[in-house]
């Protein structure tokens, strides 16, 4: 018989790399941790979710020798370890994402490391704008909206050639890409240098561009995590869910087990060797609507805020197409409405829950990463 597979989560005390552990336990892996429990989103230390049987490694993807002890007899590994959101750091981002990722692929080459596969976490945030159809001229993609357009409170993309309002549709792969903060950057240097690598080496690897990811486990500490988790936060203590833009911005919200499965599914499948995957639902939720539904749910209708409030190099609307990894037969299994009911059952055992975004939003308003529209 062979000896089981050894896979390493980076990242996987956190959201998305603990139902990776999860679901590779299940299907009778080896699985090492190496995550450096980040204080702002494990507030507590190690969480309880993080299963006996894992190795954990505590340790820094900006450290060789952890990444030395954790690449040690691995056969694949899910890099999902990464400083997020929208924080005013800059260094901070491109060291943990970009630095972090080239040590990894030094180590694995300059130790000949036997790994046979590396799947790495990208974001849909790679993406400049999602596309969108004109009623008269067709497809096309969008680009970053422009400061003093945002100024003027006028937030939707109109088509390149007539100037019309013009409709979010799915997105594909072969969308630009850049991105216009700091994250998106560092989430595409973190992708660029994992699949030049693999091309160069020939080891198999794999970038899956993820949509909003929500779910179990989604820190509430973290005052810059996603927006289910900031809404329903808000919502518990009485406050109002603060909504940028015009609350008609749109994103593809994807439950965190949907996701992690999209993992297994490329680690096991050489069809998706050197590919680049979309992974959200295809479905476009409106944020307003969003912090509404949330308030019903908790049975706190309380309405959302609109301040006038946009963070310069959003994007307006992001649906995924998800046309390409369901061709190698991934269809998410979890509707919106379902894994909302299964966060609020998760966030119901969670105890008190303080408000830990008031100080954090009035930081970032200061630095000036949210800022107001004139009208
Ligand atoms: N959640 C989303 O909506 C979303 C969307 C697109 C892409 N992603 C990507 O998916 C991956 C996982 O995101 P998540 O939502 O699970 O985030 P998360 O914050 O829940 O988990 C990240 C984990 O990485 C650890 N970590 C952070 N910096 C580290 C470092 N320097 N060294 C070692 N460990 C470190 C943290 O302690 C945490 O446990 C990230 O690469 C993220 O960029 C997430
Ligand atoms: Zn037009």
């Amino acid at each position: 018989m062979n000896a089981p597979t050894t896979a390493l989560v980076t990242g996987g005390a956190g959201l998305i790399g603990s139902h990776i552990v999860d679901q590779a336990l299940a299907a009778g892996w080896r699985v090492r941790v190496l995550d450096n429990l980040q204080r702002q989103t494990h507030r507590d230390g190690k969480p309880g979710w993080v299963p006996a049987a894992v190795d954990f490694v505590q340790g820094d993807v900006r450290n060789r020798r952890d990444w030395e002890r954790a690449l040690e007899g691995v056969d694949i590994v899910f890099h999902e370890a990464a400083y997020g959101g929208y924080m005013p750091e800059i260094a901070k981002f491109i060291d943990a994402n970009g630095v972090g990722t080239a040590l990894m692929l030094e180590t694995i080459r300059d130790r000949s490391l036997p790994v046979r596969k590396v799947v790495v976490a990208s974001s849909q945030a790679v993406y400049n704008e999602g596309a969108y159809r004109c009623p008269e001229h067709g497809r096309f993609y969008g680009t970053t909206r422009p400061i003093v357009q945002l100024e003027r409170g006028e937030y939707d993309l109109r088509c390149p050639r007539c100037g019309t309002v013009s409709t979010p549709v799915p997105t594909d792969e072969e969308a630009p890409t850049g991105g216009e903060n700091v994250y998106a950057i560092s989430k595409m240097i973190q992708e660029r240098l994992v699949l030049s690598w693999g091309r160069a080496t020939g080891t198999p690897v794999v970038a899956l561009r993820y949509s909003c990811t929500y779910g179990p486990r989604q820190s509430l500490f973290n005052p810059y995590t996603g927006v289910i988790a900031i809404f329903c936060t808000r919502l518990v203590n009485g406050l109002q869910p603060v909504v940028y833009e015009d609350g008609r911005q749109s994103r593809d919200l994807i439950y965190v087990e949907d996701v992690a499965r999209a993992n297994l599914l490329v680690a096991g499948d050489d069809r998706a060797d050197g590919g680049v995957f979309n992974v959200g639902t295809g479905k476009a939720a409106a944020i307003g609507d969003l912090a509404r539904l949330l308030g019903e749910r908790l049975g706190k209708p309380i309405p959302p805020s609109l301040p006038g409030e946009y963070r310069p190099g959003e994007m307006r609307a992001l649906i995924s197409d998800t046309g390409r990894i369901a061709a190698l037969g991934f269809a998410p299994r979890t509707s919106l409405s379902d894994g909302i009911d299964r966060y609020l059952a998760w966030i119901g055992e969670q105890g008190d829950i303080a408000d830990y975004f008031g100080a954090a939003e009035r930081l970032l308003r200061r630095r000036r990463v949210v800022k107001r529209a004139a009208s």
